[in-house]
């Protein structure tokens, strides 16, 4: 049998009880791995992702294995649909420990969504950042926000002028794009819940590319289907690969500390120089309120930026 997510990341025996997580996009994938590998520890934990019967599914089995799971479905492309999501774990939670971004896809087709903004890039990191702003008050202390970046984000550049337009799309520039934003995201939350003064940590993680999950949805006809069959072959990194990188980053006490950080294979790593330029964090950070049109989480923390 194959190594559990708790196993591989070396957090079998941490205890979650009595602690409350959101993961999101955990109707499928590295998220649904990673939910029930949190509730096998302890954790109840809030499932998202758009798929009612996939999230009924999760919760059934977080309950079967005796911890309390609630399926809150949202649309990230919908600004009213994340805002209702934010409100509805404020309903069924008293506080989180773990806030953990994690949905997201890659797109084939370039279109803009409500808020004149390309679809991936507002899938991929506007929701997430609005999602965080808006449970910010509802973080414990000692809590952390994990965030599903990607390796593909090596190479990419932010490029904020051209998120207002799909005329020239790439989709796999679009979401190279929206995963730098990811770890630019990550680590100017750290700076700025530092600079608050907030006993919260921030970090993205790469999972790795992970044949098995829902991610080839994109592709067309029976290809999804046919990429997830190497799930199987031995060596490739599975689902419970990428959910344990997501658990080392979210539960293990190595990390526990650690925070504006980007992991790959278990360890802090360092991400293209892209995403380690803090002015581009702090652009990003400010557009995305703005684009929004919400105020600037941790604005009073906003205004030094180290180095
Ligand atoms: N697999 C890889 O090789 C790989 C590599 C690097 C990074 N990642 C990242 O890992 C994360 C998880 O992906 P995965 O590989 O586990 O793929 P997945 O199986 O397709 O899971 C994606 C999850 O995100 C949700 N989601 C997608 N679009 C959404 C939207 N518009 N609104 C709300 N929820 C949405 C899905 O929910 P529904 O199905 O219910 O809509 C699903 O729960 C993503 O952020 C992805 O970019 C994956």
């Amino acid at each position: 049998m194959s190594e559990s997510p708790e196993a591989l990341a070396g957090v079998a025996d941490v205890d979650c009880r009595g602690k409350q997580a959101l993961v999101t996009g955990s109707t499928s994938g590295i998220g649904r791995a990673a939910a029930l590998a949190l509730g096998q520890l302890g954790a109840d934990v809030v499932v998202h992702g758009r798929d009612p019967a996939a999230g009924d599914a999760v919760v059934d089995e977080l309950e079967g294995i005796g911890v309390d799971g609630t399926f809150i479905a949202a649309d990230f492309a919908d600004v009213g649909a994340v805002r209702d999501l934010a409100a509805g774990v404020r309903a069924e939670t008293d506080g989180l420990d773990l806030l953990v971004n994690n949905a997201g896809g890659f797109f084939r087709e370039g279109r803009l969504t409500d808020l004149g903004v390309e679809y991936t890039f507002h899938v991929n990191h506007l929701s997430p950042y609005l999602l965080t702003a808006d449970l910010l008050d509802h973080l414990r202390a000692g809590a952390r926000v994990v965030t599903t970046a990607s390796g593909a984000h090596q190479g990419a550049s932010l490029d904020l002028e051209g998120v207002r337009d799909v005329d020239d799309y790439s989709a796999t520039r679009a979401y190279a794009r929206s995963k730098l934003a990811n770890v630019l995201f990550a680590s100017e939350l750290a700076r700025r819940l530092d600079a608050a003064d907030r006993d919260v940590t921030s970090n993205s993680l790469h999972p790795g590319a992970i044949p098995g999950s829902g991610f080839s949805r994109f592709l067309p006809g029976p290809l999804p289907r046919l990429v997830q069959v190497l799930e199987a072959v031995p060596g490739v990194t599975t689902v419970a690969d990428g959910a344990a990188e997501l658990l080392f980053a979210a539960v293990s006490p190595r990390t526990a500390d650690v925070s504006g950080r980007y992991f790959s294979n278990r360890q802090p790593t360092t991400p293209s120089s892209a995403a380690r330029d803090p002015e581009a964090a702090r652009r990003l950070w400010e557009f995305s309120a703005d684009v929004l049109d919400v105020e600037e989480p941790l604005e009073s923390a906003g205004s030094a930026v180290d180095a």
